[in-house]
């Protein structure tokens, strides 16, 4: 189970995941690595939450069997020219806002299956993308792993999980919980009967800006197996967005019913 650290509740639903697969005689192995390959220049890399006695203690706790941790220096080398690059599914949603992003993260992980070797490995629909684009990865380039995707995992208010929601004031941190609500609305709007993308869309939005310190950076209805926007809604429609919070940029989704 690949992830980038300061673990929290989401990591631990994914190792208890990865746990039910290894079964009683397999192991459970976590690589924890900034990987500063997938952050764009001038975003967060720097600060990126690191919290590495907690996160040790959090895995032994887990009952993980093996953390694997490695630094920068002894994971690429100064001249490396290598890179694995998905083309895609990797030119929409946050691929589109954040350029190198999924080549960075196919790389690393691509690393990762090499070094670690798993028959399976662990991946969150919160990242509905990066799911499919691994996905991708794994079918085109013939990775001998199986991948699982594990559900959203959800604070009490109905906020996505996630490392980078600790960089929020307390006001943030409470308007934050309309992505989950706009989220809802298309989902109910779609139950409704309708199937016009931009109606959705614009009602979306419009929730999205009852929060006064929210920005939205996009809202998109795309197919969820190729990714590509679509006017009509029909089966497997995915609503996703990326919504900035001063500097803090969250993302959800929901598949539409
Ligand atoms: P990171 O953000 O640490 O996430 C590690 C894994 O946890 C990813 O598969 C992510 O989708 C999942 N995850 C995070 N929050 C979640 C939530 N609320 N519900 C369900 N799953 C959640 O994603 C990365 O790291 C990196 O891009 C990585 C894959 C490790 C490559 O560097």
């Amino acid at each position: 189970m690949p992830t980038m650290g300061a673990l929290h509740k989401a990591h631990l639903e994914l190792i208890r995941v990865a746990r039910e697969h290894a079964e009683k005689d397999g192991e459970v192995a976590v690589s924890i690595f900034v990987n500063p390959l997938q952050f764009e220049p001038g975003s967060d890399y720097e600060l990126y939450p690191r919290s590495e006695k907690a996160d040790e203690d959090f895995c032994r706790d887990a009952g993980v069997d093996l953390l694997f941790r490695p630094s920068v220096e002894e994971t690429y080398f100064d001249d490396r020219s290598t890179f694995v690059e998905e083309t895609s599914l990797s030119s929409v949603l946050e691929g589109k806002s954040r350029p190198g992003h999924f080549r960075g993260v196919c790389t690393v992980v691509a690393k990762l299956f090499n070094i670690l070797a798993p028959d399976v490995a662990v991946f969150g629909e919160k990242d509905f993308q990066q799911l499919a684009i691994i996905r991708r990865m794994v079918r085109d380039l013939n990775f001998k792993v199986d991948i699982v995707g594990v559900a959203t995992v959800r604070e009490d208010d109905g906020l996505a999980s996630s490392s980078r929601n600790q960089y929020l004031s307390g006001e943030e941190r409470q308007q934050a919980t309309v992505l989950r609500q706009a989220l809802l609305k298309g989902a109910k709007m779609r139950r409704g009967g309708e199937t016009s993308s931009t109606r959705i869309v614009s009602a979306v939005r419009e929730t999205i800006g009852q929060a006064v310190l929210a920005r939205t950076d996009y809202v998109d209805l795309v197919d969820a197996e190729n990714l590509q926007p679509i006017e009509v809604v029909r089966p497997n429609t995915l609503l996703a967005l990326a919504v900035f919070f001063g500097k803090t940029r969250l993302i959800d989704n929901i598949l539409l019913p």
